[in-house]
């Protein structure tokens, strides 16, 4: 038989009872003490937080990260220590622009968030399934998540303002890409690559500085839909890559990615003929060889999604001794960005709940603030520092080695900083026909509506990449123009 406890109020009073309210009279108003009721009235009001104002929509699963291969010589981090070495860890999957009830079969970046609960703290790498992004300067990034999202007037989304933001910045073209080749509509979160995208850094026990990319390649092998294929799996299911991660972990087909990095040498940086600290450009695998590191398996479901999946709190800025940032621009406005939100959007102490909180004691003089209930103790020592009651004290030997900057402040021009059109060309001769056909159709579909000049400029920086680009999104425009399921172009907006 069912041990069934009684209902409480959050204050430990009997719930006395869960079906009526006290009313004045049998047909009488309610009466104001019903305290019950006014709790879970009022509980009920609260049980949203704002969703994050990208990737909102999302699924997570916690695993593990295992040492297989011994990469000491570049990183002093504990994580890293040993062959062998267990650390467990949580992924978070997302789409970018729909919001926490988009369907997940749509063409978006695939967000790939991961939380390394280390015995050195929490280490986050919070990538893409890309290893590029559409902006290489932080100024740029809520321009451009502006256009993936509502137009304020029509409250839908605008093809007029994707294309126009993309055809005047010229370094979104990598990214573009991407996202309409093959890879940019996954068949589900186990089908894809995971990437760091931005360019960080290792340091040893010797206090060398290493570049790093981190690239995360999925055991379960690429798989894509195609556009009309999604159309049809949203008709069915829109949770479709949440029910395809949680059925195969609940039956213990646990998905797995190999883990390597890319090394550079700190110095070689000034050297190199690009921009190692770009996000719009990959690092050649020819010129810097991917090298194991490890693997990284999913195997056990939340119990609670809010709880552990949706207030699960990334951040770019949790870092651990051994691991740490580079100069990219990009990355740098992130270091803000992130734990800015969880602290609007979660609560100020967003990393006492149990899915953000490291696995290791945590001391330090923050006091006070919503959510504030894990306050030092009398036996943690004072409450400032510094003190003479035996209280926490800084770490100088976790201070990463010093890096070498040189320059004169200013507003320096990110757009004459190389190529943009290199590496997008080098992807795009690597599609077959099949792949080309698709792209040139995705690309196009994604065009209905917008304006004969934005579509122009867009048209020359496909040119720039490869003529044979530019023809064949051409052709495939008119296509769709004259076929018979074409929409006319719809209400301009501005
Ligand atoms: P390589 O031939 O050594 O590598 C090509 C890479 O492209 C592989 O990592 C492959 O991933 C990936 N790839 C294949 N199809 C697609 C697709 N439709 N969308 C995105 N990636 C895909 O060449 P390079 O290192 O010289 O890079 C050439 C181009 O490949 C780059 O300009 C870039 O666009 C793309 N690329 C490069 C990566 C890098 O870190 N160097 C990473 C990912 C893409 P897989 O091995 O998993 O099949
Ligand atoms: C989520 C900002 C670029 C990957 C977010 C959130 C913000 C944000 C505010 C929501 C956080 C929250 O509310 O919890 C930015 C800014 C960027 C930037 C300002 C550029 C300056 C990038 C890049 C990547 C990326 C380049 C990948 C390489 C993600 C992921 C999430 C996210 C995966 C979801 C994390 C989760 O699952 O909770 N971003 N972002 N972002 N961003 Fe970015």
């Amino acid at each position: 038989m069912v041990d069934r406890t009684i209902i409480r109020t959050t204050a430990g009073a009997p719930w006395v009872s869960n079906q009526d309210s006290k009313t004045a009279g049998p047909r009488g108003p309610l009466l104001l003490e019903n305290y019950q009721l006014l709790e879970k009235l009022a509980h009920q009001n609260r049980e949203r937080i704002p969703e994050r104002t990208v990737h909102a929509k999302g699924s997570g699963a916690f695993g593990t990260f295992t040492v297989t291969h011994d990469i000491t010589r570049f990183s002093r981090a504990s994580i890293f220590s040993e062959i062998g070495k267990t650390t467990d860890m949580l992924a978070r999957f997302s789409t970018v622009a729909g919001e926490r009830g988009a369907a997940d079969a749509e063409r978006d970046v695939r967000g790939f968030a991961l939380k390394f609960y280390t015995d050195e703290g929490n280490w986050d790498l919070v990538g893409n399934n890309t290893p590029v992004f559409f902006v290489r300067d932080p100024m740029k990034f809520p321009d451009f998540i502006h256009t993936q999202k509502r137009h304020p007037r029509t409250n839908r989304r605008s093809a007029t303002a994707m294309w126009d933001f993309w055809s005047l910045s010229p370094e979104s073209l990598h990214q573009v890409a991407i996202l309409f080749s093959d890879r940019g509509l996954p068949q589900g979160y186990r089908f894809m690559n995971g990437y760091g995208s931005h360019t960080f850094s290792l340091w040893n026990a010797q206090g060398e500085r290493f570049w790093v990319k981190f690239h995360f390649k999925t055991q379960q092998g690429h798989r894509f839909w195609t556009n009309d294929e999604a159309n049809a799996v949203i008709g069915q299911d829109r949770e479709s890559a949440q029910a395809d991660l949680y059925d195969a972990i609940e039956k213990g087909d646990f998905p797995k990615w190999t883990v390597f990095i890319q090394v550079m040498e700190e110095a070689e940086a000034e050297r190199v003929s690009f921009n190692p600290f770009d996000v719009t450009k990959v690092w050649p695998h020819a010129d810097y060889p991917l090298q194991e590191v490890g693997v990284m398996e999913l195997n056990r479901n939340a119990v609670n999604y809010f709880a552990e999946i949706e207030q699960a709190s990334f951040s770019p800025s949790n870092i651990v001794p051994g691991i740490s940032f580079s100069p990219d621009r990009l990355l740098q406005g992130r270091l803000f960005a992130y734990a800015d939100a969880h602290r609007y959007r979660v609560g100020t102490h967003y990393e006492s709940l149990p899915v953000n909180r490291p696995q290791i004691a945590v001391k330090n003089y923050h006091m006070d603030g919503p959510m504030r209930f894990d306050a030092p103790e009398p036996g943690d020592g004072g409450y400032y520092e510094p003190n003479s009651f035996g209280g926490p004290v800084e770490d100088v030997a976790s201070m990463e080695p010093p890096l070498r900057i040189n320059g004169d402040a200013g507003y320096y021009e990110h757009r004459s900083d190389g190529d943009d059109f290199a590496q997008p060309r080098a992807l795009f001769r690597m599609f077959d026909a099949g792949q080309r056909e698709r792209f040139f159709d995705n690309i196009a579909g994604a065009m209905t509506g917008v304006p004969a000049e934005i579509l122009e400029r867009q048209f020359a920086l496909f040119r720039q990449a490869d003529p044979e680009w530019e023809a064949g999104v051409r052709q495939a425009v008119t296509r769709i123009m004259r076929g018979p399921s074409s929409s006319a172009p719809t209400t301009q907006e501005t």
